[in-house]
């Protein structure tokens, strides 16, 4: 059976996890086990909340940041990893005592002064200082930190974050986040979640923001520029922040302008909007090439089309809110947010998702969309390719005319709700399907998510 072979797969390619889980080990691994992104996120705790304090000159490209972790031991530790790279580390104490730490790649590896005990909490401080840039992706592209010719662009999916800030970074780890972001006066520094406060003084300008809904640490933003800022709250009470580059404000003032009707309509469709704030950062970097659903305020390279609009809120419900377990399951944030574009056009006027589907059924089987499917990607760098998001939406599309159009969506609330601000696994949502629609759904899941090649008509 093809998910046995996976999960004998993923011990084969995790030794280091497997001889944890049989002698544990004082020390936290370098990983959680994620085949595709081996060193991201540490073994042996939890982050409970991050207070980053960060200040940026854009002329320089200068940043000098103080990150403060709140976390918990799951095990007893004797040294434990974060990721972190790039950036030097000026100081770092774990409970207010100076402990012992080196660089190794993209692990910062750190010794307290004393083992830790299991479950017991503890602060970790790390100050640092340099000139952040972004790493390059398996497929190509910039993440983490991207300066821009006013400030940065700043998007962490999947492995981004560590460019800017020490954290436990893999999806399986999910913190609150408090920003306090300083820059030069006419700058603006958005980050995640809600405004609390924005002063100016000498000459720079201090904006604290408060993500308080637990958040993957790529959903993380702090992204810098000449914006011009628009503040309002929906008639559900989420409040709403938008920033935009002035060079791409024309074209993106009628595309916000249905930001409020779109989250109405997703929440009609999926459950309430999972998050207080609201909102997009409208950037202009026209080399980062795509946008990123960064918590409760999508971050976009340029004026996104109502498309991607709706892509990118989508994955409020299905990305943030229900984060993944395991890069490999990322169609159920893709493959989710193209459906929903689909459905959007669907009931505005334009193409039905059947058509859609139609269309994209008839690329013959040497089409790249059937190159790989979307349940098994197979690395890190097909993560963002076009059978996760196309096939992935397909697979939704075949799941819909199977249980109906009540039950179809029924489940997609029923995702949304009971694995709100936590996680799944295309297992755990095979399961629901079955479960809500009373429908046998393996030899579905099998050929539309897990089976290579172009599948039989539906
Ligand atoms: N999740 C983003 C979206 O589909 C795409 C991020 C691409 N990131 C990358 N490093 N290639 O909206
Ligand atoms: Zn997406």
């Amino acid at each position: 059976m093809p998910k046995a072979v996976r999960r004998t797969f993923v011990l084969v390619t995790t030794p280091v996890a497997l001889l944890g889980a049989a002698a544990p080990s004082p020390t936290g691994s370098s990983g959680v086990g994620d085949p595709y992104f081996p060193l991201s996120g540490n073994g042996g705790y939890h982050v409970g909340h991050y207070d980053l304090t960060l200040r940026y000159d854009p002329g320089s490209g200068h940043l000098d940041g103080k990150a403060v972790l709140t976390a918990r031991a799951t095990q007893r530790l004797g040294r434990f990893d974060l990721d972190f790279k790039g950036l030097t580390v000026t100081g770092l104490t774990v409970d207010h005592t100076k402990a012992g730490f080196r660089r190794d790649g993209q692990e910062l590896v750190v010794t307290p002064k004393r083992a830790l005990g299991k479950g017991e909490r503890f602060t970790v401080t790390v100050t640092y200082q340099g000139k952040p840039g972004p790493v390059t992706d398996p497929d190509g592209s910039p993440d983490g930190w991207i300066p821009t010719d006013d400030g940065a662009f700043v998007a962490g999916e999947p492995q981004g974050a560590m460019t800017w800030f020490p954290s436990n970074s893999h999806p399986t780890d999910k913190s609150s986040y408090d920003f306090t972001i300083t820059v030069p006066k006419g700058h603006t520094a958005v980050a995640n979640g809600v405004l609390l406060s924005e002063r100016t003084a000498h000459a720079k300008t201090t904006f604290r923001w408060r993500q308080s809904e637990p958040m993957a640490a790529y959903l993380a933003t702090a992204t810098v520029g000449k914006f011009t800022v628009q503040q309002y709250t929906t008639r559900d009470g989420i409040r709403v922040y938008n920033a935009v580059d002035s060079r791409e404000a024309a074209a993106a003032a009628p595309v916000l302008k249905k930001l409020p009707s779109v989250l109405e309509w997703e929440a009609k469709l999926f459950g309430p909007y999972p998050f207080r704030a609201a909102g997009s950062i409208v950037d202009h970097a026209p080399n980062v090439g795509y946008a990123l659903e960064t918590q409760s305020r999508p971050v976009y390279d340029r004026a996104p089309d109502l498309s991607t609009l709706v892509h990118e809120n989508a994955h409020q419900w299905f990305g943030d809110s229900v984060s993944l377990t395991s890069w490999k399951d990322i169609w159920l944030n893709e493959g989710f947010a193209t459906y929903t574009e689909w459905l959007y056009a669907e009931q505005h006027g334009g193409d039905s998702a059947q058509k859609t589907f139609d269309d994209l059924y008839a690329k013959p089987a040497s089409d790249g969309l059937w190159e790989f499917p979307p349940g098994d990607p197979g690395s890190g760098a097909n993560i963002f390719g076009t059978p996760v998001y196309a096939r992935g939406a397909m697979a939704l599309h075949v799941l819909r005319t199977t249980v109906g159009d009540p039950a179809f969506f029924r489940i997609l609330r029923a995702w949304a709700a009971e694995h709100r601000d936590g996680h799944g696994t295309t297992a755990q949502f095979e399961r629901l399907a079955e479960r809500v629609s009373g429908k046998k759904l393996d030899s579905l899941f099998q050929t539309w998510v897990y089976a290579p090649g172009k599948p039989n008509r539906p």
